[in-house]
């Protein structure tokens, strides 16, 4: 019997940087070489602002695997396309509000970079416009959805390990700031630069993963946050940033989580500590390769008897299969996604609000588009 056809959806990206060439190049890698065989992915079209159609075609002419795709000078003709089912957003934080909007308004499916928004009431906006005309919406958040992240969770969560104690998770990047223009986006504060909107999002998504996730949590929001910020002297954003978030209604346990721009990772990454085991989650915090899952003797010892290894590859760079969740849920009519859904990216905007203000990061005024 022949098999049904995969479903394809057709995508328009917005911005021409870093992250888009990453994302286009995993979406033109064929998914077989994943195990993918229901869904596939078209690049209709990719803009660039202001005008620079140019910049679109360079983008393509260098990134699009020699396939047609349609070349833009704004966001808004991208979003107007009638070709086109998903909007894929990949510019700086402070403008994912602006082109989410014009994407949804546009009748279009929405894959939002993280950090979603500026602010959780953006967000809340942006999601209720959403649900309003019936359009899926999520945040990229690509760790979610990588093969390594479903294995750990299940050797997390079929018991053996017990309840999650402690937490501590690091993402840091060198971004050799003294040369960066102070307009470079981890700089300018009108983009929402510093370390906790562009690299927090990951410790705080292990968060998610080890603790709010964990059966035990009964999906109880954290009790409370503390955060400390250190700021740099060139523009003023957060060069460092530290915080716990702590779960005390039903579980009893902390994430310690960290960023900088001024160092690489921490050589720890993320380690998980559960009252009979350890998870050792190799870097990068983002898209590790590899995890050993450490067992106790006895409840609390810390005397590991058993240790396993499990390593994991694939062709590309591991956002194809946030990419496959989107056309999933496209496909099957939903408006969020069960394992990265609205309510996750409310508790990563909530909490970076409150690390914000603890911290005195005040986005410059006009920034944040709502209040
Ligand atoms: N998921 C991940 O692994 C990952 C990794 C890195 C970054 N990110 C996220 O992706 C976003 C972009 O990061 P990036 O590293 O790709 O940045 P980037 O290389 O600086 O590119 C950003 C692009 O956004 C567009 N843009 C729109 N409005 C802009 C403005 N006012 N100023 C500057 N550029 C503007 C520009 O493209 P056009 O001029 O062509 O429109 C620019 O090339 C951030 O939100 C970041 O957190 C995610």
């Amino acid at each position: 019997m022949a098999s049904a056809e995969p479903f394809v959806l057709r995508w328009g990206v917005l911005s021409t940087g870093w992250i888009a060439i990453q994302f286009v190049k995993d979406c033109l890698v064929d998914p077989k070489t994943r195990g993918t065989t229901d869904v596939i992915h078209k690049v209709v079209a990719v803009g660039s602002r202001g005008g620079n159609v140019q910049k679109a075609q360079e983008f393509i002419a260098a990134h699009g695997d020699g396939q047609t795709i349609k070349a833009y000078g704004t966001y808004e003709e991208v979003c107007a396309d009638k070709e086109i089912d998903a909007i894929y957003i990949g510019s700086p934080h402070t403008q994912h509000y602006d082109n989410a909007l014009t994407a949804l308004l546009a009748g279009k499916h929405v894959l939002c970079e993280k950090a979603t928004t500026s602010n959780a009431a953006e967000l809340r906006h942006l999601l209720s416009i959403a649900k309003e005309r019936n359009l899926f919406f999520m945040e990229a958040m690509w760790t979610r959805f990588q093969p390594l992240t479903k294995e750990l969770k299940k050797i997390a969560e079929e018991g053996t390990l017990g309840d999650p104690v402690v937490l501590h998770a690091d993402f840091s990047h060198h971004f050799d700031v003294d040369k960066l223009p102070k307009t470079h986006r981890m700089l300018d504060p009108y983009l929402g630069g510093g370390a906790l909107l562009d690299l927090g999002p990951y410790p705080m998504i292990w968060t998610v993963l080890a603790l709010y996730e964990h059966p035990s949590n009964k999906k109880a929001l954290p009790t409370s946050v503390s955060a400390a910020m250190v700021k740099t002297p060139l523009t003023g954003v957060d060069s460092s940033t530290s915080w716990t978030v702590n779960f005390t209604s039903t579980l009893r346990a902390q994430a310690i989580c960290s960023c900088s721009m001024m160092l690489p990772t921490a050589p720890f990454g993320v380690n998980i500590r559960y009252r009979n085991g350890n998870i050792l989650v190799s870097g990068p915090t983002p898209v590790p390769s590899a995890f050993t899952v450490q067992y106790f003797d006895k409840p609390g010892s810390g005397v590991v008897v058993r240790e396993e290894k499990r390593v994991f590859e694939y062709v590309g760079g591991g956002w194809h299969y946030e990419a496959d969740e989107v056309a999933r849920c496209v496909r099957d009519g939903k408006l969020e996604s069960d394992l990265w859904g609205h309510d996750k990216s409310l508790f990563l905007m909530d909490t970076f609000d409150e690390i914000r203000r603890q911290g005195g990061y005040k986005l410059p005024d006009g920034v944040e588009k709502v209040l």
